[in-house]
């Protein structure tokens, strides 16, 4: 919802001086003060907007004031030059309306800076694109160069303008910028050739010397030091926060943005340079024959380069200097110059040659801005143009005269066009015209511009003179012209009334302006107003070889002699600005009056005389008396009813007819005498502030009650939500705990009940049981009782019946018995009560048929060794299942055993026997295993080699095979034939086949070997036997295994033969002869093949190294 403001709202002290009361002076002066010490530097008379000087960037030039301001109603925010803009540009978009902004102050008030945030907004906020954007970046980027060329530093301020400066931007019919056009009023071009104390010339000269490159000033001939120029002043050559060099720069950038040529900057840096040139020429003189004294330039050099920059012969200027040709009709009169005439002619050709560069320039930006297309525009102008000047000490010349005389008519122009304004408006709103008391300065003006008797048509008759004429002769002119003006005032004039006036000195006039008195000083009127450049000089820079300057003096063009006077300064200014108004009065103006609050330059000091005269001579008071003169206030119904609607019953909160019948009836209701107030059209106009702000006293005071309504409301609402909000919280709590202490005491009823239940139902269960168990001993007593009755009544009978009966029945008795049997016999098998059994039985056969088919099928294979078994199919036959697993291994093992042979059969048996021996015990066993016993290696029958060995064998030959027999002396073996038979074994010599020695089987007393994969084995023989006397055998074999089981089994089987013992160690005694030795064994690294080896260590060990297995 959009926020309705007014001017109005947080006000410090009135944001509008019509409201003022009571209007004084001095009330005036305070609301300023209060404001601006405040950061208010903006207040309204009206439309008009007054802008005090900060002297100090404030935050209140940003894009989002901008965006604030933006299309909002003039008096809906605080005063701002913003709203004065947008209220001109909307105005001009809007209605088509031409726009202009009259921006006037003293020096230093802030006029540009004003004009440029006028700029500013409006190219923010109208149209963008890429055409507009340019557009809009040449107009803002004229004021740089302008700037540059036309401020210059003064006592008043850093940055002042030295001309006056009239800019017209144009806009199409959608509010966006096409082209713009400036004129420019009255340069103060004296500047150039000499400045007051502490001020500067402009500021080009000294941008160009600081900021141009070395090249750039060696091309122009320049030296960057300022002292070497007598056109530039020294004392105040640099000045606080001025950066020439970085300006120079801004400048040459904003040049190029505006469209200058390269050449084009250049020659306008070279009239520049030649104005310097020309500032250090000096002349001195030199005696003619006719008593005369002429003059001559004194040193040439700067001369010669000035020539040199502009293109034009030395000896022209030279003479230029020396002699001045006066034309007249026919006549050509040619008089000489005198040093200071030369100067004089110096100056005057450095004024001529910069105001007009200006002029030029302003001209070629105007060229470039203006606008393409030749349809109508709108137009917004800006005035930027000094303010009323007066210089307290009487020293007014020439151009304050000038300057305040535009501002006179500037000051008409507002009346006229505000009276006229105001006067529309009372029409437009059907609201009686009451005439208005204010000064008119329509006599001030006539005094001055008159045609006939006009100040400035009697400085151009008096110029125009022949014979002596100088200021003074002007003055009595003057004196007795004018004299009977009520606003001009002399010493000499007939006026009696100041001949004894001391403040009014013989030289000076003084003119009653609107804003105060002014004293001139007609010194240099003349020579100002003429403004004279030799025709000499003229034609001397016609001559030159330089486009722009050429083009600078049309009048020395020879072919064109023009022997009529150029027109006055005065005349030219009195044009422009009868142009000028003209033009604003074809356009609706909007006005900002700037006023400086101090002379430091300083931020907040408002030094009170200074802007009280400011506000006398702005006419400030006489702008509001005017804007106050019929009604002080006046407000469009809407917001008016809006904001003063709370005052009236009928009317708030809301109005529902139309909203003129809504104020009416405010106004009736609140009892605002209708003298106060009148309704127009549209507005309703308040004559005095004191009812506006009664109003506003009374709309505070409501809105206090309003607030206070509201936080009455606000609270009561927050309370009774907050209470219902514990309301209902309450409830639901207390519904939550009633129902847990009904739950509570449900369950405790509840158990109690059941408690009680349980008891009585016990007790009740009891007694029935009691009851129960009672009738039913009564019950089995009766039966038993019945029964034993029915019993020895039954047996009574019976033994009755049986008695009479007994034989009479006895047979059929015996018989239906029988016949019973044999019938229940025969039909027993169909008995459900046998079905059970049976097919259990059968069920049983089945399975187990079942299971002995598959185990059948999958009988494992018929090897001892094999280890599988089925998996039983059925837990209970687990037993079964086992059992039969064993019974099959036993049965499969007979089998096995049955295929064997005799021979087969002892060999096992001898296998079985070296296990029994070896087994775990001998590194040798192992591999045995797998090697048949063949017994008789040596196939000692069939072999003829052992035929002889053979037949004296008279015992069958169980082992025959190659042993080694150990030598104790060195360990090595000898190859010798073992036999063995049933009751020897007998050693022989391998090659001849004799018998070395043959040893019953019952002397071997025991065998020694040892727990290695090795051969060795040692035979040891019972002491006291035969063989014993060469001791015992120590013997190496192959078949190691199979001779020592042999000789086991053998011996066993032998006659007398006891137990043989087979000693399994790595360490035995063996008896050789009478020595024992001993024999170690021992693991080696293998060494000559895999075999172990025997060495002998001393006399009694041998050890035997047996290679690793590992
Ligand atoms: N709105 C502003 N905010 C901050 N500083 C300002 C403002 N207006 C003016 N000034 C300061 O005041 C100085 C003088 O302002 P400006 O040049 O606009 O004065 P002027 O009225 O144009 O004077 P002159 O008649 O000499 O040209 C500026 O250089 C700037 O420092
Ligand atoms: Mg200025």
């Amino acid at each position: 919802m959009e926020v309705k403001t007014s001017l109005l709202d947080n006000m410090i002290g009135v944001g509008d001086m019509v409201l003022l009361e009571p209007l004084t002076e001095d009330s005036f002066i305070e609301n300023l003060r209060n404001r601006f010490d405040h950061n208010e530097i903006y207040t309204y008379i009206g439309s008009v907007v007054i802008s005090m000087n900060p002297y100090r960037s404030l935050p209140i030039f940003t894009p989002e004031k901008v965006e604030e301001y933006r299309n909002r109603n003039f008096y809906e925010l605080s005063p701002h030059i913003y709203a004065l803009a947008d209220e001109a540009y909307r105005s001009l978009r809007d209605q088509d309306k031409d726009q202009c902004i009259l921006i006037t102050g003293e020096s230093g008030a802030g006029k540009t800076e004003a004009s440029k945030l006028v700029m500013s907004y409006v190219a923010a906020v109208c149209g963008k694109g890429q055409e507009v954007n340019k557009v809009k970046e040449q107009l803002l980027q004229s004021n740089p160069v302008l700037e540059a060329f036309g401020n210059a530093k003064t006592v008043r301020n850093d940055n002042s303008s030295r001309f006056g400066k009239y800019m017209d931007i144009e806009f199409d019919f959608k509010g966006d910028p096409v082209g713009g056009v400036i004129s420019n009023y009255l340069l103060e071009k004296s500047r150039v050739v000499k400045q007051p104390r502490g001020e500067r010339n402009f500021h080009i000269f000294y941008q160009l010397l600081s900021g141009a490159s070395d090249d750039t000033l060696r091309k122009l001939k320049l030296d960057r030091d300022f002292s070497k120029y007598n056109y530039l002043s020294l004392d105040s050559a640099n000045v606080n926060g001025l950066d020439d060099a970085a300006n120079f720069r801004t400048v040459r950038n904003a040049m190029q943005i505006v469209g200058f040529m390269e050449d084009e900057v250049q020659s306008v840096l070279e009239l520049v340079a030649a104005v310097l040139k020309l500032g250090n020429i000096e002349f001195k003189p030199e005696s003619r024959s006719n008593g005369y004294d002429e003059s001559r330039v004194k040193d040439k050099n700067d001369l010669k380069e000035m020539c040199e920059l502009l293109g034009i012969e030395q000896s022209v200027l030279e003479r230029a200097f020396s002699y001045r040709t006066v034309e007249a009709k026919l006549e050509k009169v040619s008089t000489t110059l005198n040093v200071s005439q030369a100067y004089y002619a110096r100056d005057a050709l450095a004024k001529n040659l910069y105001s007009r560069l200006f002029s030029w320039l302003v001209t070629r930006i105007n060229e470039s801005i203006k606008a393409q297309s030749k349809t109508r525009h709108k137009v917004m102008g800006v005035l930027d143009i000094y303010g009323f000047e007066i210089f307290e000490d009487g020293d007014n010349s020439f151009e304050q005269f000038i300057i305040n005389y535009c501002n006179e008519k500037l000051q008409q122009i507002f009346i006229e066009l505000t009276l006229r304004e105001e006067q529309e408006e009372y029409i437009r709103e059907d609201i009686e015209w009451t005439n208005i008391e204010y000064f008119n300065n329509a006599v001030i003006c006539d005094l001055i511009e008159n045609n006939q008797n006009g100040i400035l048509a009697m400085l151009d008759e008096e110029c125009l003179r022949p014979g002596t004429v100088t200021d003074i002769t002007f003055l009595d002119k003057l004196n007795t012209v004018c004299a009977e003006h009520q606003h001009f005032e002399s010493r000499l004039s007939k006026n009696s009334k100041f001949l004894t006036d001391h403040s009014l000195p013989h030289s000076c006039f003084r003119i009653q302006h609107y804003a105060g008195k002014v004293l001139y000083r007609v010194e240099g009127f003349m020579d100002k107003n003429n403004d004279l450049l030799y025709r000499d000089l003229s034609q001397a820079m016609y001559k030159a070889n330089h486009k722009l300057i050429k083009q600078l003096f049309p009048e020395g063009n020879p072919a064109k002699v023009n022997l009529k006077r150029p027109p006055t300064a005065g005349f030219q200014f009195k044009h422009s600005v009868g142009t000028l108004m003209r033009n604003l009065q074809t356009k609706n103006p909007n006005y900002i009056r700037c006023v400086k609050p101090n002379d430091k330059k300083a931020p907040r000091i408002f030094t009170d005389s200074l802007v009280r005269h400011q506000v006398a001579y702005l006419g400030l008071m006489e702008n509001v008396r005017v804007r106050r003169a019929g009604y002080a206030y006046r407000q469009a119904y809407e917001p008016c009813l809006e904001r003063y609607k709370m005052l009236c019953k009928q009317t708030w909160p809301h109005w529902k007819g139309p909203t003129r019948e809504g104020v009416e009836v405010l106004m009736a209701d609140l009892q605002v005498s209708t003298e106060e107030f009148a309704y127009g059209n549209s507005k309703i106009f308040i004559r005095n502030p004191r009812t506006l702000f009664s109003l506003e006293e009374k709309r505070r005071g409501c809105l206090e009650n309003l607030a206070a309504l509201i936080q009455k409301i606000y609270r009561g609402w927050k309370c009774r939500t907050h209470f219902l909000l514990l309301k209902r919280s309450q409830v639901v709590v207390a519904a939550w705990y009633r129902r847990y202490a009904q739950q509570k005491k449900y369950t405790q009823i509840k158990s109690a009940t059941i408690m009680v239940q349980s008891y009585s139902r016990g007790w009740k269960a009891r007694k029935i049981l009691r009851e129960l168990k009672h009738q039913k001993r009564c019950e089995e007593a009766a039966t038993t009782i019945a029964a034993y009755w029915h019993g020895t009544q039954a047996r009574r009978e019976l033994k009755r019946l049986k008695k009479e009966a007994r034989r009479r029945h006895a047979v059929a008795v015996i018989w239906a018995y029988w016949l019973g049997l044999k019938v229940r016999r025969e039909y027993r098998k169909f008995f459900r009560a046998n079905a059970g059994r049976k097919i259990y039985s059968f069920i049983m056969q089945r399975l187990m048929q079942k299971y002995f088919l598959g185990l059948k099928r999958d009988l494992p294979s018929m090897s001892p060794i094999g280890g599988s078994w089925p998996t039983r199919p059925y837990r209970f036959l687990d037993t079964a299942h086992t059992e039969l697993r064993s019974i099959f291994h036993h049965w499969r093992c007979k089998k096995y055993r049955s295929r064997f042979t005799d021979e087969r059969k002892a060999v096992f048996e001898e296998k079985l026997q070296a296990s029994e021996i070896f087994k775990d015990k001998k590194a040798l066993y192992p591999s045995s295993v797998g090697q048949p016993f063949r017994g008789d290696y040596l196939e000692i029958s069939k072999n003829p080699k052992y035929q002889k060995l053979s037949s004296a064998m008279d015992e069958k030959v169980l082992l025959a095979d190659m042993v080694n027999k150990i030598n104790r002396a060195n360990g090595k073996g000898t190859a010798r034939i073992f036999l063995l038979t049933k009751n020897n074994f007998v050693l022989a010599d391998q090659k001849t086949g004799q018998v070395k020695a043959s040893v019953p089987l019952p002397d071997l007393a025991s065998i020694s070997v040892s727990t290695q994969n090795d051969g060795f084995f040692a035979l040891k023989l019972k002491e006291g036997s035969a063989g014993a006397t060469k001791g015992d055998f120590l013997l190496s074999s192959e078949h190691l295994i199979e001779i020592i089981t042999k000789l086991r089994r053998t011996g066993a089987t032998a006659v007398n033969h006891n137990h043989l013992d087979i000693d399994i160690s790595d360490e035995f005694l063996v008896q050789f002869k009478q020595d024992k030795v001993c024999v170690k064994f021992v693991q080696g690294a293998p060494k000559n093949g895999n075999g172990a080896s025997c060495k002998r260590k001393n006399n009694r060990l041998l050890e035997v190294s047996v290679p690793s297995t590992a």
